[in-house]
């Protein structure tokens, strides 16, 4: 009896919990162009709600986001949530092979759910060049309160947007790609939209203040086109404690190399002597320099900031051993992406390799990056929806791209580049990097084991120097110039999701594709269907729907 009792009870409970609807976040956004000078020279901007950059949006864990984005620009737009994982639900993702583009005039209702990936996160426009004109906020998921976090509060929580900036416009730099031209170097390094310095040389009002004794969090994420910053506080150290959505054992730092797309989470003690203080941001792996200040202010205090900048570390080893220094916190009970499987990542048996290389060629006078020699285009009709709809393979061919690279001096083809996964499959990515540059990959819909790195060429031997234990799982990950990180993640979120280059007139120029996976049970499950107010474009605009994912 008391048996039978218990099972009842503990059913009730499993649907209760089902059922219980989980808070929802609203918002209308209105998405225009405006003019703002933030290197002195005015130009024009991507603004949300008047606002460059935009909004914060702020959320906790499992909140519902119903976001209605009104497009007054005079072109298509698709907003991306970078690093959100969408589970079940890339008709969210906001990219241009999940998503038809909201045109001109129109709006489109963005919902989803977040997760726990407790963290910091960013959003930016995914349609040609608007990133570089701004569009872009940051985006938090905080936990919720029976969830504890491994530190105390912070006096203050602060969203701190660094990135490359360009005075052109964006439709100027993807004309000069389009002509085949580079986008060449940024003209500033910006934090929250600013310089830090007006046109005269002198600072501009503070961006944070701080009050003496006590810990703030900062969450920096690299919001950039292409450029690796290191960030750094003049006299203050920052103990990290999270990234991309993961918290990391809180090692100290003096300063933290942050590539394109990434995000870190630092707390900084106001443990000087009142005043004003720099934080920098300096670009990394470039012939050039560039410097982005913005103050920080100790509370009551008028000492002006010390004018002598911490300088950027030198080379790329000491960026690879910081890297090697990032360790996962195994016992913070929250921030962890997939506590069933990948918890113990280092014991789950690998069932595919697929080794990507990058590359650059010209195609007809003009340049094309690629991946193992596909340079990816956009079909008309995103690529998700001509799956859904079941006309994936009058559309464009899957697996273009292999598994291996082609031999180093095969042509580069332009073609859609859809990779299949097999659902719940555990896959080593190996991403090698032969130029002198550097590379830095994301990947949408999962957080990832980031395994290895090194130097030259990945064999199987390197599989030997792999962090199997605790290394940080995440979205976005660098290669250094002339060198490979291994990836490895279980695809057990169905949908279509983005791997592409961080570096945007490479992801433009066609470094990026996408991985399919597929549930073969067709079941709400394992994803959803396509939602009501989905835009309809391409080839199936007068095509009947599907029958639709059951239970
Ligand atoms: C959106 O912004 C544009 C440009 O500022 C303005 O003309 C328009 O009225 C705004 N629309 C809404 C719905 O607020
Ligand atoms: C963000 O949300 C959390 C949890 O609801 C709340 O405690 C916090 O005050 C909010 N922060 C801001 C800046 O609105
Ligand atoms: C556009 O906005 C209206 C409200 O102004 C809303 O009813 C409608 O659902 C939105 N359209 C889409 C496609 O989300
Ligand atoms: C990891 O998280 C636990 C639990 O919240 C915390 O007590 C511990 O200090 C953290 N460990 C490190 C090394 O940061
Ligand atoms: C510190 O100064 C700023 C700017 O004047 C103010 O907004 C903030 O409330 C102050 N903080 C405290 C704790 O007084
Ligand atoms: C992994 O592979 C090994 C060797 O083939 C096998 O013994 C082991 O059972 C597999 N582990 C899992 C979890 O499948």
């Amino acid at each position: 009896m008391s048996r039978f009792g218990y099972f009842v009870g503990l059913a009730l409970f499993i649907l209760s919990a089902v059922h219980a609807e989980d808070p929802y976040l609203y918002f209308t956004w209105n998405v225009s162009y405006g003019t703002i000078s933030p290197l002195g020279v005015p130009q024009q901007v991507i603004l949300i709600n008047g606002e460059f950059p935009g909004p914060n949006i702020n959320s906790t864990s499992n909140n519902n986001v119903v976001l209605n984005l009104f497009n007054n620009l005079d072109e298509p737009f698709l907003m991306t949530w970078n690093g959100i994982q969408q589970r079940k639900n890339s008709w969210q993702d906001g990219v241009p092979g999940t998503n038809c583009p909201i045109l001109p005039g129109h709006n489109f209702t963005y919902h989803f759910q977040v997760k726990d990936q407790i963290g910091s996160f960013f959003y930016f426009p995914s349609i040609g060049m608007q990133r570089s004109a701004g569009g872009f906020g940051g985006l938090r998921i905080n936990s919720r309160l029976l969830i504890p976090v491994p530190f105390d509060p912070p006096a203050a929580d602060y969203t701190v947007l660094i990135g490359d900036w360009y005075t052109k416009s964006h439709t100027t730099l993807a004309r000069f790609l389009d002509r085949g031209r580079s986008i060449g170097r940024p003209a500033g390094i910006l934090i929250n939209g600013k310089a830090g310095k007006d046109s005269h040389g002198n600072d501009e009002e503070p961006l944070f203040f701080m009050e003496a004794g006590l810990t703030y969090r900062y969450r920096i994420c690299n919001v950039g086109i292409k450029t690796s910053l290191n960030y750094r506080v003049q006299g203050h150290e920052m103990k990290l404690v999270e990234m991309d959505g993961s918290h990391t054992q809180q090692n100290t730092y003096e300063s933290l190399d942050i590539h394109a797309g990434q995000c870190f989470s630092v707390l900084i003690t106001a443990d000087q002597e009142p005043g004003d203080y720099y934080m920098v941001a300096t670009p990394r792996f470039t012939k050039y320099s560039l410097t982005g200040t913005g103050i920080i202010r100790y509370n009551n205090s008028n000492k002006p900031p010390s004018p002598v900048l911490p300088d950027a570390p030198v080379g790329w080893a000491w960026s690879f051993n910081q890297w090697r220094s990032f360790h996962w916190n195994l016992t913070a009970s929250a921030a962890r992406p997939n506590p069933q499987g990948s918890y113990h990542y280092g014991s789950i048996n690998i069932t595919r390799t697929i080794k990507l290389v990058n590359s650059v060629g010209v195609i007809d006078g003009k340049r094309r990056y690629a991946l193992n020699g596909v340079s990816h285009t956009d079909p008309e009709t995103p690529l998700k929806l001509s799956e859904y709809f079941g006309i994936a393979d009058k559309e464009f061919t899957y697996d273009v791209v292999k598994d291996e690279p082609p031999p180093a001096d095969s042509p580069i083809k332009i073609q859609p580049s859809v990779i299949k996964a097999t659902f719940r499959t555990y896959i080593e990515i190996i991403l090698e990097n032969p130029e002198r540059s550097i590379q830095s990959y994301h990947l949408s819909g999962f957080s990832f084991f980031p395994l290895g790195m090194g130097a030259g060429k990945w064999t199987p031997e390197s599989r030997k120097k792999y962090n199997l234990l605790d290394t940080v799982s995440r979205h976005a990950i660098q290669v250094y110039p002339r060198s490979w990180t291994a990836i490895a993640l279980t695809f057990d979120n169905a949908g279509m999701w983005n791997l592409r280059s961080n570096l945007w007139e490479r992801q433009y120029l066609g470094q990026q594709l996408y991985i399919s996976v597929i549930s073969p049970a067709r079941s709400l499950r394992d994803e959803y269907n396509l939602p009501d107010n989905a835009i309809i474009c391409g080839s199936v605009v007068n095509l009947p729907l599907p029958p639709p994912y059951t239970i």
